[in-house]
């Protein structure tokens, strides 16, 4: 039957996803699959019940792609489709509780404070900063709670950055996420189950030519560099893909997911979050650990597709 690959949407990853669903639609054609790409707007739902699909492969980022919301509307069409269910993405897309959550499995996470808006607005900023700070020390990273691709992400060297950063988080979140900076190696790791228990894919090493890992860094062709398998001891390499599977079952995820973590200075890898939708562009590490496998990525797609409607 028919796979429908939904992306687009409305979060502030639309283009992202846009481009992750055009590669993945490309892929499953190239390699005969019936495939259709919507972009979600609101006559998605009249032509879901109108000309099911067999399967769905929802490709949308950010909110509700990865907090759960389109998962639970398929699962009221009763639609298959790849990925987690809307529980689990919601505690995966909930960065401070996806900490939680794999802390309990014995992996480790920076330290981190959660904050929400209205506390720093209503409260009074300076004494939380202060208290932050005193809490967690310095550098930080601030994080909306839950989002993607590095929007409203900022680093804080010094206190007097914290303001600043927590304001333009808060353009995207309620909830801010601060978290103490880990300075290390920075890798992503991919799991895929096709039918037969997760698999850790070969983890990439991120390193931008300049700056953080930002959203231009990420999509700029040549503005990153991405070496699979990452350049780390094998210890090292087989700690990270059991902190990536572990963290998967730990969370209840299903068919794929992609665990973003930071090998510290003694090469303990710190897990920093997980992407239930993971990114499937030219430069997305999810499709860059399949290939680094010797798996194909259109091929994968289509048994995951397949293993989705049994
Ligand atoms: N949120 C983007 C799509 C990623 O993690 O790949
Ligand atoms: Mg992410």
């Amino acid at each position: 039957g028919r796979v429908l690959v939904l992306a687009g949407g409305l979060s502030v990853e639309r283009e992202v996803s846009l481009s992750s669903g055009s590669r993945l639609h490309e892929a499953l054609s190239r390699i005969g699959v019936d495939t259709e790409l919507r972009d979600v707007d609101d006559a998605t739902l009249t032509a879901l019940a109108g000309d099911p699909p067999a399967v769905v492969i929802p490709v949308l980022h950010g909110t509700s792609g990865e907090d759960g919301t389109i998962r639970e509307v398929l699962d009221l069409y009763g639609l298959p489709y790849v990925g987690a269910e809307p529980a689990a993405c919601r505690s995966a897309f909930d960065k401070a509780a996806a900490k939680a959550t794999v802390t309990a499995s014995g992996i480790s996470t920076p330290r981190a404070v959660t904050l929400p808006r209205e506390a720093f607005h209503d409260l009074g900023a300076a004494q939380l900063i202060d208290r932050v700070v005193g809490r967690l020390g310095l550098p930080l990273v601030v994080k909306p709670r839950a989002g993607g691709s590095s929007f409203g992400v900022g680093r804080v060297e010094e206190a007097g950055q914290l303001a600043e950063a927590l304001m333009a988080c808060f353009g995207y979140h309620d909830w801010a996420l601060i978290e103490q900076a880990v300075t290390g190696v920075e890798i992503a790791v991919g799991v895929v189950d096709t039918g037969s228990g997760p698999i850790a894919l070969p983890a990439v090493e991120i390193e931008p030519v300049t700056g953080p890992y930002d959203y231009a860094a990420r999509y700029t062709p040549g503005a990153t560099t991405f070496i699979t398998p990452a350049r780390l001891p094998v210890a090292v390499l087989d700690a990270a893909a059991a902190a990536a599977v572990t963290a998967h079952q730990a969370l209840g995820l299903r068919d794929l997911s992609r665990t973003d973590l930071i090998v510290d200075a003694a090469g303990v890898p710190q897990f920093l979050e997980v992407n239930v939708a993971p990114g499937m562009t030219d430069t997305s590490t999810w499709p860059m650990g399949l290939e680094a496998a010797g798996l194909e990525f259109g091929v994968v797609c289509r048994e995951l597709a397949a293993a989705a409607q049994n």
